[in-house]
């Protein structure tokens, strides 16, 4: 009781006094943006502190971590892969949906683990090396340089989880390539060397497709042993079995699926994927993936998120869940603690960032795709201080045949710096110098989802004859008497998308434009719908709109929009780099329902 009244403050206080403290409302997502297949748990050793993990496929750094006290205030306070020579392989895997898939985060004994797998996914299923299972730890989540490199070990699958038994013992349970023999198996493990036992299928699901995200917990004498299954899409549920003996035979739950809004009309949805962790109060609460999308599921370009639900979970019973939604109500929250060091940001705060500071460093929250080329970022050079200089590099952001950073890569790997969208309705916008040299050297930004799934809004250097648009009151520069040979600087859309996209528009800059800092602007002003604008940086009132275009073409498969700068010779020799300054990003509304 004196625990509970000093956690929960004064209006918590008064209820506990009078014999329960009050439930608690709070929003979904907790997590908003590209933050899938979440994994929590609560440190007491670490100040009462909640930390999760979320997956980063080819992002980079990648696997952040936010924590919060009070399970309402998250804060990003690093990246559990945040050096190249932890995992270098991260640089070849070429297909959008390869990188790390679902961390598994735990802490034992004063050491936090990560368990996840690197997955290439351009090698067969049954290809061993498809699957780099690895295993971080650190003893400071804090510190960024506590991070071990990976330790490999051998499993073909992913959704790799760590399980520490009361006899000391250690067990990996993962996902086995599912179109080879769908199951969960599991092994004994050694996570400091990576020996692993033999594997063994504890436990083949309730038959939906795709059984996968497994977690074991122990409790009242039973292994309980949590699944997805169905698919990360519509038909996504929670389901879970348990067992007397950590090998199984385990028994499927008779009230499966535990959670999940198949079949329902609820906004959010492919609700799945879930990790289960316990509070200070000694209350459960569980994490899990969700789209945003309604069952029509077509506008979703935040992608998976990751959303929050209570749990009741009674002596030797399975749980019950309480449904996703994106209002709820749950068990009483520790009353609100902003005191948690990291470098942040908060999840909901905007970027005002009007300069980049010499002696600085990007903020945290900035990501790349794959491994950066360190030669092409640079903060404050002195030919303009203040400003973030971009380098081109040779691939653009379709990157045509998957030439990374590998081994067998175009040199200067991808330059593409930006941050996840993290609401429905947001304005992002840059100012950008950049005086293009070279035909087809372009600069500009992107609502970037894959490398084949993007929006761009650039500046080019292009033929005089290239126009197929033009601003109003500008000259149109597509007349028959153009010198087709002579460059000149165009405002250009493009969109890549496996679902349809608008023709690309290709206007020249306005000559009263030119030499100018320009500001280039994505505003989501509804849910369905982006607005691509350009304009003078010192003239707002000039702003025009070049494109307004629906977000369905970055509405697919496993990651989310990232909103951000890039700098291309679109295959060509250019080298004339962007300076990039006013970072700004305001969200605007948050949907929920
Ligand atoms: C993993 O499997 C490969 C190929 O069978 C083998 O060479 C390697 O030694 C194994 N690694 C471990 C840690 O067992
Ligand atoms: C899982 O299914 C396979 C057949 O696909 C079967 O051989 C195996 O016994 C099943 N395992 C369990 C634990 O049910
Ligand atoms: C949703 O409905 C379909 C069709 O009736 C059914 O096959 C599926 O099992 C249902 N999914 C869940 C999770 O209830
Ligand atoms: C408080 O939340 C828990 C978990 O969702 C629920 O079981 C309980 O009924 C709620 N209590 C009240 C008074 O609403
Ligand atoms: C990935 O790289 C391999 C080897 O270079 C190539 O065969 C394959 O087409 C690439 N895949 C993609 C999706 O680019
Ligand atoms: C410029 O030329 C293109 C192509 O002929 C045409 O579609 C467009 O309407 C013209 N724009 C203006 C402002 O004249
Ligand atoms: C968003 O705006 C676009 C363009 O005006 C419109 O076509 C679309 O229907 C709107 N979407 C919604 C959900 O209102
Ligand atoms: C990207 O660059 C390649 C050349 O490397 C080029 O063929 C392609 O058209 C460019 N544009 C897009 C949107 O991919
Ligand atoms: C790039 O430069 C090299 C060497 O000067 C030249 O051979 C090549 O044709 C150039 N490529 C393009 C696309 O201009």
């Amino acid at each position: 009781m004196f625990l509970l009244a000093t956690l929960l403050g004064l209006s918590a206080c008064i209820t506990t006094v009078l014999g329960h403290a009050s439930n608690s409302t709070f929003y979904n997502p907790i997590l908003p943006g590209f933050h899938p297949d979440p994994s929590c748990i609560f440190v007491s050793d670490w100040d009462d502190t909640f930390f999760c993990a979320s997956s980063s496929f080819n992002a980079f750094p990648g696997i952040p971590i936010h924590a919060s006290k009070d399970l309402q205030n998250w804060k990003l306070i690093g990246h559990v892969l945040n050096r190249k020579e932890q995992l270098p392989r991260l640089a070849e895997t070429n297909r959008s949906t390869s990188g790390i898939w679902a961390p598994a985060l735990r802490y034992h004994d004063g050491t936090f683990w990560l368990v996840t797998t690197l997955v290439d996914d351009d090698r067969p299923q049954t290809d061993f090396s498809r699957w780099d299972n690895v295993i971080f730890k650190s003893n400071d989540p804090f510190n960024p340089a506590a991070w071990t490199n990976a330790v490999h070990f051998n499993f073909t699958g992913y959704d790799t989880s760590p399980f520490w038994d009361v006899d000391g013992k250690v067990y990996i349970t993962g996902a086995h390539a599912w179109q080879v023999e769908p199951g969960l198996q599991q092994a004994e493990a050694n996570l400091d060397t990576g020996e692993v036992g033999e594997w063994r299928t504890v436990w083949n699901g309730t038959g939906g497709l795709a059984p996968e995200g497994p977690h074991i917990y122990r409790k009242d004498g039973y292994y309980y042993l949590i699944a997805a299954e169905g698919g990360t899409g519509l038909n996504h549920m929670v389901t879970m079995a348990r067992s007397k003996n950590i090998n199984g035979p385990y028994e499927s739950n008779p009230r499966n699926p535990v959670l999940t809004n198949a079949n329902t009309t609820n906004y959010f949805q492919t609700v799945g994927h879930s990790d289960l962790f316990q509070d200070g109060s000694g209350n459960w609460w569980a994490v899990a993936l969700s789209t945003r999308s309604g069952p029509e599921y077509l506008y979703y370009p935040m992608g998976r998120e990751t959303v929050m639900t209570s749990v009741t979970w009674a002596n030797g019973e399975f749980p019950i869940f309480s449904p996703i939604n994106g209002k709820m109500s749950g068990w009483p929250m520790p009353r609100p603690n902003l005191d948690i060091d990291g470098p942040g940001p908060w999840i909901s705060e905007a970027d005002d960032i009007n300069s980049f500071p010499s002696g600085s460093s990007l903020p945290a929250h900035f990501t790349y795709w794959r491994f950066p080329n360190p030669d092409s970022f640079t903060i404050s050079p002195p030919e303009r201080p203040g400003t973030l200089r971009i380098k081109p590099s040779m691939l653009n952001l379709t990157a045509l045949n998957g030439n990374y950073a590998g081994p067998k890569a175009a040199p200067g790997g991808q330059s593409f710096v930006g941050r996840r969208q993290q609401d429905t309705l947001f304005t992002y916008s840059v100012d950008v110098s950049f005086d293009p040299k070279v035909q087809e050297e372009e600069a500009g930004v992107s609502v970037f989802l894959t490398q084949n799934h993007h929006l761009d809004l650039g500046i080019v250097m292009l033929p005089e004859g290239s126009a197929n648009a033009a601003f109003p009151g500008t000259r149109n520069a597509t007349k028959a008497t153009d010198n087709t040979n002579k460059l000149v600087p165009f405002v250009r859309f493009r969109g890549i998308s496996y679902i349809s996209v608008p023709d690309p528009v290709v206007a020249p800059l306005p000559e009263a434009w030119s030499g100018k800092s320009l500001t280039l602007e994505i505003n989501a002003f509804n849910m369905t719908h982006y607005s691509f604008a350009v304009g003078p940086a010192d003239a707002r009132s000039e702003m025009q709109t070049v494109m307004v275009v629906s977000n369905a073409p970055v509405s697919w498969g496993f990651t989310g929009t990232i909103l951000g700068v890039y700098a291309t010779g679109n295959g060509g020799n250019g080298t004339t780099p962007v300076y990039v300054s006013g970072w700004r990003y305001t969200g605007q509304g948050q949907f929920r329902d």
